[in-house]
């Protein structure tokens, strides 16, 4: 095990061309004002209030609705994504959109000697997840997923779970996951999926609420042509599961 604290170790992850990060709140923050896009979604997410609910009502209730009655509960989900990710103890680990770390905490009891990193844009939900995080393997940084703040090919695996719907450009941010993967890592997603007959109508939601809808080759096929191998899809009702390896 390292000497080093869990946020030293990410600071030798980080693109060197960066400014230094600040770390007042015990995450480090390469945001300070900036804002990234800021839809109804978004703005909710960076409410103070959710943080709070967020991982024992929140989630379960709305996630869990767009699961459906077959779809994996959220130990059923986290299980399946570390069976995706196929996580070794001395394996460093990203989580793309932490909210206050639920998964990113859950993630942490496959590793030791790695190291597992959660970043988020929303500073609520940050402060919420290094108050609830006990484990010297996981750090957080403030930055946005679409502009991913680490040196290429830092992590053995990657996931974004429950957020790439908010994301402005997803498939930028699926390109930034790829980048910062090292050849052989693995990926996994849960993100929506369309409303089967509702057509034009999951667009006109996904516009008023910042929610996007994805089709149900879109995000494999994103990652088929940004070099995963293996590519997998589940789907759960309004829900898909996407995983891979880089090849
Ligand atoms: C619904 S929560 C998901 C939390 C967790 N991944 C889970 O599965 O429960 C969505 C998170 O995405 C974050 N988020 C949205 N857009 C972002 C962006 N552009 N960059 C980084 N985080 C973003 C929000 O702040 C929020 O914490």
């Amino acid at each position: 095990m390292s000497d080093l604290t869990a946020l030293d170790r990410i600071r030798e992850l980080l693109d060197p061309a960066l400014p230094e990060p600040s770390t007042g709140h015990g995450y480090l923050d390469l945001l300070g004002e900036e804002r990234v896009d800021a839809s109804p979604a978004q703005r909710l997410m960076r409410s103070g209030f959710l943080p709070r609910i967020y991982e024992r009502v929140w989630r379960p209730a709305l996630i869990g609705a767009m699961k459906g009655p077959l779809g994996p509960d959220t130990r059923q989900e986290v299980a399946l994504v570390r069976g995706m990710l196929a996580l070794g103890p001395a394996d460093q680990v990203l989580d793309v959109a932490c909210g206050p770390g639920n998964v990113t905490r859950a993630l942490a009891r496959d590793i030791d000697g790695g190291l597992v990193v959660g970043i988020d844009a929303s500073a609520p939900m940050l402060a919420r997840a290094v108050r609830d995080t006990r484990s010297g393997s996981v750090g957080y940084v403030r930055a946005d997923a679409v502009d991913l703040p680490f040196r290429p090919a830092s992590f053995d695996a990657v996931c974004c779970l429950a957020a790439l719907y908010l994301f402005a450009r997803p498939f930028d941010a699926l390109a930034e996951m790829a980048r910062v993967l090292r050849p052989g890592g693995r990926i996994a997603v849960m993100t929506t999926r369309r409303l089967p007959l509702a057509g034009p109508l999951n667009d006109v939601a996904g516009a008023l609420s910042g929610v996007r809808m994805f089709g149900d080759h879109e995000v494999t096929d994103a990652l088929a042509r940004l070099g995963f191998s293996g590519v997998r899809h589940r789907v759960y009702g309004l829900t898909q599961f996407v995983s891979g390896r880089l090849t």
